[in-house]
């Protein structure tokens, strides 16, 4: 026995210190810091902003820019995003730069003389761009937090524009799938453009981004709202029908909001209040959930799907019905989360049967494209951010603007073009979410942080589209019911309702919807349909020995990284 033990003890430590030790990957450690974003080459900026004696929110903001070069799928400077913080004392808060619709938008924008919704019109070309948000964010941002010079941050993404990308094959696929959009919707030629196949190994070199960056890096917001850059983007709206103006561009403001906060179990949710539908839903979906003992339901049993399903489903019809930009519509967010209307939005709940959304089956298509990105920042002090950011659809509206080297988003989308009329993500919405003059459009992303007896306890968030907010609902549970790790939790299998299409959403590859489930889910009167993978989850989490675990979601190119 002694001799066994002598054997098995060290090995244990061994072993426990090679994990502990590993800071780069899907899953990572680190005492003095941590970056998780959808790229490596994004976290690696971030982490040696870290490095550098910057903090959190330096390093956020390089990670955002670093997005921008090496994954305009989604990552951006043509787009928006909403991001939560916590600082070191505790303090929190949420920034909201998101997009808003330009000055000469109207609410029948999309519509045809009959009042129908012209196919396409608000998801790509220059009519689909909301005016964006992400380098007035990222400077206020710096303005309120930023330790380091901002010309050191935006330096790395310069840096990494001139020297090349090198090509993925998830992204070499993703272009080789766009190449007929980006033809039809630019009238030059973007670097994005190749004339033979992309393939993984492939360098992206965009010397105009890099342009684009200097200028931004030079002048502050100023150089993208005002001067060259705003000229060029106003041309490209020109040139195809768009309707941005360089008022608009100069009036653009980001701002500071009172982030949401809710209660699961001991745990206090920290997330994203409007203009995001993500915050309100999320907290409403674990206060529905928390009278039921989750873990004894098992992992994706039967009827751990069954429950989600309905408390989503309920809380999507409320976001159909009630939500939008509360600067412009009153969202009655204190009668959503009143504990009275929870509960009774769960009284019709039961395992027996599922409580159908509404008379048909039929739903609409879910969407072929939910690119969003979300990063993940803590530094050694215990700032801790948040991040989504995005240009809604894979690369936006497909605008490059010519000699700037960007994609323009395509946000206009996610306002609702026609009352009960679905968009991009086959969601529906109403009057609170029609488009207005400068109004921000409903988003679902929801950047939260988690913590317990005014402790960090750990960070999330995700892209997917409608299924954001679900994802994010899942992998909370995952580390708070179900005990996982940070890596496990937000590589784990996902499913997804959304009220309308009345439609369980599930991966093709999720092994918990077995033959026997999905017969057992049917006969009680659901609808399920398998889909393409749900999301890519980033998160941080706080260990009892303060050390973080970054978790990286497996589905992507997404990484980890600790100091
Ligand atoms: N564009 C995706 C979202 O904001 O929900």
């Amino acid at each position: 026995m002694k001799n066994l033990l002598l054997i098995l003890v060290p090995l244990f430590l061994c072993i426990n210190s090679f994990i502990f030790s590993q800071n780069i990957g899907k899953l990572a450690y680190g005492k003095k810091g941590m970056v998780v974003s959808a790229h490596l080459e994004s976290s690696k900026i971030g982490i040696e902003i870290l490095k550098e004696g910057g903090n959190a929110f330096d390093a956020a903001i390089a990670t955002e820019f670093a997005l921008a070069v090496c994954f305009p799928i989604a990552g951006n400077i043509g787009g928006g995003g909403l991001l939560v913080y916590r600082q070191k004392n505790g303090n929190i808060g949420s920034l909201d730069y998101r997009e808003k619709a330009p000055a000469a938008a109207h609410k029948d924008m999309y519509l045809d003389t009959k009042g129908e919704v012209i196919k396409d019109k608000s998801k790509n070309g220059a009519l689909a761009v909301g005016v964006p948000g992400t380098v007035a964010g990222m400077y206020a941002l710096h303005q309120q937090f930023g330790k380091l010079e901002w010309k050191k941050i935006i330096q790395p993404s310069i840096d990494l524009a001139k020297k090349g990308v090198i090509v993925t094959e998830k992204e070499a696929d993703k272009f080789n799938e766009n190449q007929n959009e980006f033809k039809k919707y630019n009238i030059h030629t973007p670097r994005f453009i190749n004339d033979k196949k992309w393939k993984k190994g492939d360098t992206l070199f965009q010397p105009e981004l890099a342009n684009t960056l200097v200028l931004i890096r030079d002048n502050g917001r100023k150089g993208f709202y005002e001067g060259q850059i705003a000229a060029l983007i106003v041309e490209e709206m020109k040139n195809q029908n768009g309707i941005i103006t360089l008022d608009d561009l100069k009036n653009y403001q980001p701002t500071f909001r009172r982030p949401l906060i809710g209660k699961y179990r001991k745990k206090t949710i920290i997330t994203m209040p409007s203009p995001s539908a993500g915050g309100v839903l999320l907290i409403q979906m674990l206060q529905m959930l928390a009278p039921f003992d989750i873990k004894k339901l098992g992992f994706q049993s039967e009827k751990y799907i069954q429950l989600l399903t309905e408390v989503e489903r309920r809380a999507y019809a409320d976001r159909a019905k009630y939500l939008g930009d509360s600067d412009f519509f009153p969202v009655p967010i204190d009668q959503l989360l009143q504990p009275k209307y929870i509960k009774e939005r769960m009284k019709n709940f039961s395992f027996e049967k599922a409580t159908p959304s509404n008379e048909t089956k039929e739903g609409t298509l879910m969407p072929i494209s939910e690119e969003t990105t979300h990063y993940c920042v803590m530094d050694e002090e215990g700032n801790a951010i948040s991040a989504t950011t995005t240009l809604n659809g894979a690369y936006g509206s497909k605008v490059v603007v010519k000699n700037a080297g960007f994609f323009l988003n395509n946000e206009m989308d996610d306002f609702s073009a026609k009352p009960n009329t679905p968009n991009e993500y086959g969601l529906i919405g109403n009057e609170a979410n029609a488009i207005a003059p400068n109004k921000k459009m409903l988003s679902s992303m929801s950047p939260t942080i988690v913590e317990e007896n005014g402790k960090l306890q750990f960070i999330v968030g995700t892209p997917g589209g409608s299924t954001i907010t679900t994802s994010v609902l899942q992998t909370i549970l995952n580390i708070i019911d179900f005990e996982m790790n940070m890596a496990k939790a937000v590589s784990a299998p996902r499913f997804h309702h959304q009220y309308l299409p009345d439609m369980i959403d599930y991966e093709a590859t999720n092994p918990n919807f077995t033959k026997i489930v999905i017969q057992n889910l049917e006969k009680k009167g659901y609808y399920l349909k398998k889909r393409q993978p749900i999301g890519r989850v980033e998160g941080i989490k706080v260990l009892p020995d303060g050390r973080y675990e970054g978790g990286a979601d497996e589905r992507g190119d997404d990484t980890a990284i600790g100091f």
